[in-house]
C-alpha cells in the first residue's frame, strides 16, 4: 500500500496511524506524558474529584497510583494507534491536563476525551486542546468519524464539543458505568466531511 498517498489512503477509507506525536496550538504543547511527570498530574488533577467526578476514572490517591498509570502508557506508546496527550500551558511551562482518544467498535471513529485541572477551567483551554485533536484525527490520521460524551449533568464538556463543531447525535442519552457511578451521556460526533465543510479550528502556529 506504500505507492497510496496519504490523501488517497484516507479517501479510501484507509487510516494512517501516527501515535502520540507532540501537537501545538496558540497557548498548548500536546505532548506524550513521561513517568517524570506523575507529581504534577497528581497535583494539577488526577488527585481532584471536582475534575474526575464525571471521567471513567476515579481520582487517585497517591502519586504512586500516578506513576502506575504513566508507566502503563509508556509501555502503550509503542502502539500507533494509542494517543494520550499531556497538555502542556506554554506561558507557564505547566502541565495542566490530558486529551486523548481511543478506538471504538468502528476502527475510521475514534472517541475523543479531555481533561484539565480545576484552576484552568473557563478560559477555552479544553476547546483549543479538542480543535487541535480534530485537526490530527481528521487530517493526519485519516479518521472518518470523531465522537466523542459528556455526562447530562456536566455541561461543560458539551459545550466545548459545540464550540468545536460537533454535532448532538439524536435520541436518548447512553448510559455509562463508571468508577464514580453510572451516568447518562449525551453523545456528540463529527464526520470528516462536516469537519471540513465547518472548517472550525484553531490556528495551530
Ligand atoms: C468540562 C471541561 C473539560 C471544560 O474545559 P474548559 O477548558 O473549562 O472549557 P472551555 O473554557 O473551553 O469551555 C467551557 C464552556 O462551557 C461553558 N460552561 C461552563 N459551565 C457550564 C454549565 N454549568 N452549563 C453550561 N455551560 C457551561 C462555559 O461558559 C464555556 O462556554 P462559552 O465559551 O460559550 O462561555 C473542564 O471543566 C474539565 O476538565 N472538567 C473535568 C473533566 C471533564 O469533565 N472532562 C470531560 C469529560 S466528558
Amino acid at each position: 500500500m506504500a505507492w497510496l498517498t496519504a490523501e488517497r489512503k484516507h479517501k479510501l477509507g484507509f487510516l494512517t496511524h501516527k501515535g502520540t506525536v507532540q501537537l501545538e496550538t496558540a497557548r498548548l504543547i500536546l505532548r506524550p506524558f513521561r513517568v517524570s511527570d506523575a507529581e504534577e498530574m497528581f497535583g494539577n488533577w488526577a488527585s481532584d474529584t471536582r475534575v474526575t467526578k464525571y471521567l471513567l476514572w476515579r481520582a487517585h490517591e497517591s502519586v504512586g497510583e500516578t506513576r502506575s498509570v504513566l508507566e502503563y502508557w509508556q509501555r502503550r506508546y509503542q502502539k500507533k494507534d494509542f494517543y494520550e496527550w499531556g497538555i502542556i500551558l506554554k506561558e507557564t511551562g505547566e502541565l495542566i491536563g490530558s486529551a486523548g482518544a481511543s478506538k471504538t467498535h468502528d476502527p475510521t471513529c475514534w472517541d475523543a476525551g479531555y481533561c484539565i485541572g480545576y484552576r484552568w477551567w473557563g478560559k477555552g483551554i479544553c476547546t483549543e486542546a479538542l480543535a487541535e485533536l480534530l485537526q490530527f484525527l481528521f487530517r493526519e490520521v485519516g479518521c472518518r468519524r470523531v465522537t466523542a460524551m459528556h455526562a447530562i449533568e456536566n455541561p461543560a464538556s458539551g459545550r466545548v464539543m459545540e464550540k468545536c463543531g460537533m454535532i448532538r447525535r439524536p435520541g436518548d442519552s447512553v448510559p455509562v458505568n463508571t468508577e464514580n457511578g453510572l451516568y447518562n451521556c449525551r453523545v456528540y460526533e463529527l464526520t470528516r466531511e462536516q469537519y471540513e465543510l465547518q472548517n472550525v479550528y484553531f490556528p495551530t502556529k
